[in-house]
This record gives structure tokens, C-alpha cells and sequence, in this order.
């Protein structure tokens, strides 16, 4: 069914949209990349034809701009998108709101129209588990309430908005599905394509490997008086193959179900805490990771992991790769570029 089916993949040269992409082309689906690289290197695509023996067709366009969108709808006979394209710093967002809110709410807004322009309604979206803030409880269900407590949150929350009313209004056929991802960490297990941030990390498993790599001297653990088991703050880690692997169950639902809007949670429903990552890190990767214990991070929760019980029962799709793995995977990749894509041959 799916053979050659044409998929805009906005946000295709970055993290995960690159993994997705590898994952599109295996099963037959052809991604049509469109990125601004703003956090991103053509050198992933590279990657994804060297992993797939696949080019896909690449624009270099922003998606704010609706003429140039337009013209990559006229180009191919697209299907369906898959909506990843936006900036995704939480502390940033809050220095930069209008930023935040025209390239996540603003962009996604030229998308959906040029989308209908072409009669485009299929939709995957590219949500997060920060919609849930801090939730009265764990695992996760998708019926909890949402609340944000940030700009990144809350442009991620609009958009949500947007769909379901696109979706509500009368006859209107569009059919969306929200991803809610927890921590997607991890890297394709060539060792070719992986997460590669511009700066110093924010995240805490980008943040180990450039420590055991050495451009970066300890690591500091946020908080350790948390009520967890350790005291330090919990997460529902995914590997990003299982992630892309999700995307494509939730893509191939797509071309069978009625229009609606859906939401599913998309984590292991485990959760680990830092420093459990950090000792699973070590044993990985045959190394030390110094760390110290320092305040909490403003923002931060306890703890959060999923409950991903509807993805299994409605996309047939479970995660396959555990923390030792998806350290592995983030080692072999940081490892071999120790500058991401910057300095390594492509
Ligand atoms: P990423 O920054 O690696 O990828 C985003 C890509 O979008 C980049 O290649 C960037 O250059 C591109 N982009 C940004 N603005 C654009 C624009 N206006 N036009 C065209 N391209 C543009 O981030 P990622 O980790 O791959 O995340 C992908 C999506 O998933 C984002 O929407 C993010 O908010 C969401 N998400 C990520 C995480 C995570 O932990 N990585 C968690 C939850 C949700
Ligand atoms: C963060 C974002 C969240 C986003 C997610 C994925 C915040 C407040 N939340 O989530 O909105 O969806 O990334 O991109 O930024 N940690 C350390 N030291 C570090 C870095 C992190 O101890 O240097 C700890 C954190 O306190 C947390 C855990 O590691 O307990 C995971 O942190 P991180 O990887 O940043 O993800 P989240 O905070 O869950």
C-alpha cells in the first residue's frame, strides 16, 4: 500500500526528523524534506542516503514562507505531512516568545494552509510530553489535563488547539494525529546520524555524551532531593528508532481511518532517573562521567514517564529498545563525531 507514497517532512534534517526519514524510506514511503536548517546540517541527509541507499528530494525552505511551500506542493503529489519544524528550547522560549510563537504557531499555520491550498489533509504533529506540566500523577494518560507553564509548552499546545478545531468544523476532512513525546534520546545504530545541539546541551543525555567525549568537563545533576528513588528527577527515555518507528504505525493508521484529530503518548512507560542514566551511560561506554549534585533547574518536575498503552492498542506499536541500548546508540554516534556534524565526513 504505502510503495512510494510522497510524505512532507518538515524539520527532516534534524534529530528526529532524520531518524523518521531512514524509517519512511525502509518502509517504503518517500520523505520529501523541506528545513531551514536553523538547527540543522544538510549533512544528516547525507547520512540518510548512506544509511537507506535512498536520496530524498530536499528543499531548503522555510515554512513560514508560503509562496516557496507552495511551490514544493505543486512539485510533488504529497500525501500526507509530517509536521516536526519549529524551535524546541524551553529556556530560550522564554527570552524569546515572538520567536517561539511566529516559527511553532505562525509556521504551522502557513503549513495547514498551504496544506488545504493542495488538499492536504493528513497531518502527523510533532507534540510533547510538556503538555502535561506537572501531572497529579504517573504514568501519563492522554485524557489528563494540559497545562503549560512555558512559551515552548504552550506553542505546542496551540497548535494541538488548531488541529482540533480544524478537525471539529463541519465537513472539514482534515485527519491529524498528535505524537506526545517523552525524552527521545539515542541514535541510529550506524553511528551515522544522531542529536547533534548547536551550543552547550540542555539535554541531560547530550549533555553526558560531549562530557565522555571530553568537550564538556562534569556534569551537574539538577535537583537530588527529589521524592524519587534516588532524589534525583525521573523520565520516560525512548529511543529515537523506536520514536521514528512509532511515527510510520501512526502514518500508515493515517491512510486507514476516518478523519479525526487523535492523540497517543509516545514513551516507554518507564521511567529512569539521572542518575541511573548516568551510571547506564558509564557502563555503555567503558567510562567515568563525572557529575556533580547542584539546585534544582527552575521548571523542572520530579517526575514523568507514560502511559503508552493506547499507541499499542490503536497503532500496534511498542517500543523495542531499552536504556542500555539507547546509550549505546548515543555513545557509537557521539563517539564518532565528536563535533556532530560539523567537522566529520560525511
Ligand atoms: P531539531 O531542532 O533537531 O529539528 C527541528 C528541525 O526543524 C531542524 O532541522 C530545524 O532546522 C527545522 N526548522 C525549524 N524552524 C523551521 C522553519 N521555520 N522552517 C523550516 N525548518 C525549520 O528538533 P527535534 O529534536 O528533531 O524535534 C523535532 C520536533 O519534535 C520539534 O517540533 C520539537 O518541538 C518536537 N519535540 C522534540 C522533543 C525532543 O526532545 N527532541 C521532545 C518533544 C517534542
Ligand atoms: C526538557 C524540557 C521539555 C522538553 C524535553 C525534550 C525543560 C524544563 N523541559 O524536558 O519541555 O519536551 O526537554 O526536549 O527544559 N538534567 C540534569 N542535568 C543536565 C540536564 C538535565 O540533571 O545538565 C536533568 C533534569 O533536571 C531532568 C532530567 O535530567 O530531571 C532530564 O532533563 P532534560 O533532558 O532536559 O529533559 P526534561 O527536563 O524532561
Amino acid at each position: 500500500m504505502p510503495e512510494q507514497q510522497q510524505v512532507l517532512v518538515t524539520g527532516g534534517a534534524g534529530y528526529i526528523g532524520s531518524h523518521v526519514c531512514v524509517s519512511l524510506i525502509e518502509a517504503g514511503f518517500t520523505p520529501v524534506v523541506v528545513d531551514n536548517y536553523s538547527n540543522s546540517h544538510e549533512v544528516a541527509l547525507d547520512r540518510v542516503t548512506q544509511i537507506t541507499g535512498v536520496r530524498p528530494p530536499v528543499y531548503a525552505v522555510d515554512i513560514r514562507d508560503e509562496q516557496r511551500l507552495g511551490e514544493v506542493f505543486a512539485a510533488h503529489d504529497i500525501k500526507a505531512v509530517m509536521h516536526f519544524a519549529g524551535l524546541k528550547a524551553v529556556g530560550e522560549s522564554t527570552t524569546l516568545p515572538l520567536e517561539y510563537h511566529g516559527n511553532n504557531v505562525g509556521g504551522s499555520i502557513t503549513l495547514f494552509r498551504v496544506m488545504e491550498q493542495h488538499n492536504v489533509r493528513k497531518l502527523i504533529f510533532s507534540s510533547s510530553a510538556t503538555v502535561y506540566g506537572d501531572p497529579a500523577s504517573v504514568p501519563i494518560k492522554e485524557t489528563f489535563p494540559c497545562q503549560v507553564t512555558n512559551p515552548y509548552g504552550r506553542t505546542k499546545l496551540i497548535v494541538e488547539d488548531i488541529l482540533r478545531d480544524m478537525s471539529a468544523a463541519p465537513d472539514a476532512q482534515w485527519n491529524t494525529t498528535l505524537l506526545r513525546y517523552f525524552n527521545p534520546v539515542g541514535a541510529h545504530e550506524s553511528g551515522l546520524i544522531g542529536e547533534d545541539p548547536a551550543g552547550i546541551p540542555n539535554n541531560l543525555v547530550p549533555f553526558i555524551a560531549q562530557v565522555a567525549v571530553g568537550n564538556l568537563p562534569y556534569l551537574k545533576v539538577f535537583g537530588s532531593d527529589y521524592d524519587t528513588r534516588d532524589g534525583t528527577g525521573v523520565r520516560d527515555y525512548i529511543h529515537v528508532v523506536d520514536l521514528a518507528a512509532g511515527h510510520v504505525a501512526a502514518l500508515e493508521q493515517l491512510f486507514q481511518v476516518a478523519p479525526e484529530c487523535r492523540v497517543y503518548n509516545l514513551g516507554t512507560g518507564t521511567g529512569y532517573s539521572v542518575l541511573e542514566v548516568v551510571k547506564a551511560f558509564s557502563e555503555a561506554s567503558g567510562l567515568e562521567i563525572p557529575y556533580e549534585l547542584a539546585p534544582r533547574r527552575p521548571g523542572d518536575i520530579a517526575q514523568c514517564f507514560a502511559d503508552p498503552e493506547l499507541a499499542w492498542e490503536q497503532l500496534g506499536w511498542r517500543t523495542r529498545r531499552d536504556l542500555k541500548q539507547m546509550m549505546e546508540d548515543t555513545w557509537r554516534w557521539q563517539k564518532r563525531n565528536p563535533q556532530g556534524y560539523r567537522t566529520s565526513e560525511s
